[in-house]
């Protein structure tokens, strides 16, 4: 039994140069200057670092005091490209116009412009120039342009796609095909398959406008931005792809979606779902304050925040009062996330001027979330099986929020000045009909009842992908086949081809019998 101690020491031996292997060193980009989009970044880096990969995170939110695995590339200046959007998110703007008014193009104009401001930044043109930085693999959010597949060429490196919110067909086009819109619908959009006849023509008509819209105004402009940028992917040394094999050339897309919180629509190998990774599952103690406030409430506790973007504040002063006047009205204790001190609070309202939104969604006396169903939101509520009260202001929360009424698990009430009545009936109604809660904990069920917790889920395909350059067994045959072979145009054409052909020698044929009777009679 001598060789037993030799093979348990090759054995540690191989498993130690294999963990020293599997080090990865990782690009994250997520330059997007929005507090939502880097709780998503963070996440992906959390989950790399504790697997023990070196990762290098492209951010306009620099953190202190992390660890030595983790360098932080400062691109803050991101935030300039978005001044005005801020101020278009004041709650009390938003109330006086009746909304926000975003148009397509100029959030086109705003990401591209913050891709380039994130390539140009000095920090980043460090990293690019500098012929020592290598990386095994990239991973890039994925907003509205291609462009940032560019890292990929200069470091030659595969990359990564995260997509933030549910499968549509912008990006399930990069790996695979536009979805079919007779039973997918478009990001923007809130109607849930099966589609009604107006529905299916609606989603046709959102594609077909979108594509036409990114084919003539938006990728030339992207491409002359691309043109600008080969003399840095040339000047280490690589050779300039062309933009249109770089831009489909992702070795995956992460998906920040799961069938918790959406549909289930056709998925391409390439993408893995990954939805609710954000969540860190060991759920931090709340203050003793909060917890005694939690624990007191016999009746339940009603938590209400309208997430970081957008501040209570910013309320005019006649909603704050009348909303006041409602909580104070239940029995139900109130926690409101609302930054600063308001006076006169009633004895059930609290007021937080930040909190741990886990901490308090996990608090089994949480019975209601009134939120302005943003997209981690809305993951966070299927997460804690906790129904709610959507208030939707801008971008996706108005399709969160109506897809959430659809399945059965909220109610939606619009921001207005008269929105207290309407939000009394709305909690009311929740608090004394147990269907929402129901319908919730089931889809709650279906979230966690994975083989694996996402963040593994996304650790591993990152590793994958490293590990087998590129992952090329999971590009999709679909990516490069011409839309007129998929529709089987060609065969459409020659069948037309041949159909003529007969009917044309038919009528010969006719003609021939016809002039040889008429002969006949002549004759
Ligand atoms: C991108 O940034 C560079 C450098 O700041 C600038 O010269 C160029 O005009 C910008 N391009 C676009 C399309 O904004
Ligand atoms: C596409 O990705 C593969 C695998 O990562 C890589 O080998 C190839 O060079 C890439 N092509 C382009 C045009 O970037």
């Amino acid at each position: 039994m001598s060789w037993l101690p030799w093979l348990m020491c090759g054995v540690m031996v191989v498993a130690c140069a294999n963990t020293e292997q599997s080090k990865l060193k990782v690009l994250v980009l997520f330059p997007f200057p929005s507090k939502s989009h880097s709780i998503l970044g963070d996440g992906v880096v959390r989950h790399l670092i504790k697997a023990g990969h070196e990762v290098t995170y492209i951010t306009p939110y620099v953190k202190k005091g992390l660890t030595p695995k983790l360098r932080q590339i400062d691109v803050s200046d991101n935030f300039k490209a978005i001044d005005i959007t801020v101020e278009q998110l004041n709650l009390k703007t938003i109330i006086m116009n009746k909304g926000v008014s975003f148009s397509i193009f100029d959030f086109f104009e705003t990401t591209l412009n913050i891709f380039n401001m994130t390539f140009h930044n000095d920090n980043v043109q460090k990293l690019l120039r500098d012929p020592k930085e290598k990386f095994d693999v990239i991973i890039a959010e994925w907003m509205f342009n291609e462009l940032y597949a560019t890292f990929s060429a200069v470091f030659g490196a595969p990359y990564i796609w995260v997509s933030t919110v549910q499968p549509h067909w912008m990006v399930l086009r990069l790996i695979d095909e536009a979805s079919n819109p007779a039973y997918t619908a478009d990001s923007h959009s809130p109607s849930v398959p099966p589609f009604s006849f107006y529905e299916r023509v609606q989603q046709l008509f959102f594609q077909i406008v979108g594509i036409t819209v990114q084919k003539f105004f938006f990728d030339p402009k992207i491409e002359a931005v691309y043109d600008d940028l080969a003399p840095i992917i040339k000047q280490r040394g690589s050779e300039v792809p062309k933009f249109d094999e770089l831009k489909y050339n992702a070795s995956l897309m992460l998906g920040n979606s799961h069938v918790s919180m959406g549909s289930s629509p056709a998925l391409p190998q390439s993408y893995k779902v990954v939805g609710g990774y954000h969540i860190d599952t060991n759920v931090k103690p709340l203050p003793a304050d909060l917890q005694k406030i939690m624990d007191d409430a016999k009746d339940g506790v009603i938590y209400f925040s309208m997430g970081s973007n957008l501040r209570s504040k910013d309320l005019p002063s006649e909603v704050t009062q009348s909303l006041l006047k409602v909580f104070s009205s239940l029995k139900q204790t109130v926690m409101w996330k609302f930054e600063e001190v308001l006076p006169g609070l009633p004895e059930n309202v609290h007021i937080l001027k930040w909190a741990s939104q886990h901490s308090i969604l996990a608090h089994p006396n949480c019975k209601l979330f009134i939120t302005h169903g943003g997209l981690l939101s809305s993951t966070e509520t299927i997460y804690f099986a906790k129904p709610i009260i959507g208030i939707p202001v801008f971008a996706d929360q108005f399709v969160n929020v109506d897809r959430a009424v659809k399945v059965g698990i909220a109610k939606r009430v619009d921001l207005s000045f008269t929105m207290a009545d309407e939000l009394k009936a709305a909690i009311e109604e929740m608090l004394n009909n147990p269907s929402y809660t129901r319908k919730v904990e089931e889809l709650s069920f279906v979230y966690h009842h994975r083989p694996v917790s996402p963040g593994a889920e996304l650790v591993h395909w990152v590793e994958h992908v490293a590990r087998t350059r590129g992952a090329p067994h999971l590009r999709s045959p679909a990516l490069h086949v011409p839309l007129y072979q998929k529709m089987y145009l060609d065969l459409a054409a020659v069948v037309f081809i041949i159909l003529i052909a007969i009917t044309k020698l038919i009528k010969r044929l006719f003609r021939k019998k016809n002039t040889e009777k008429k002969k006949k009679k002549t004759n």
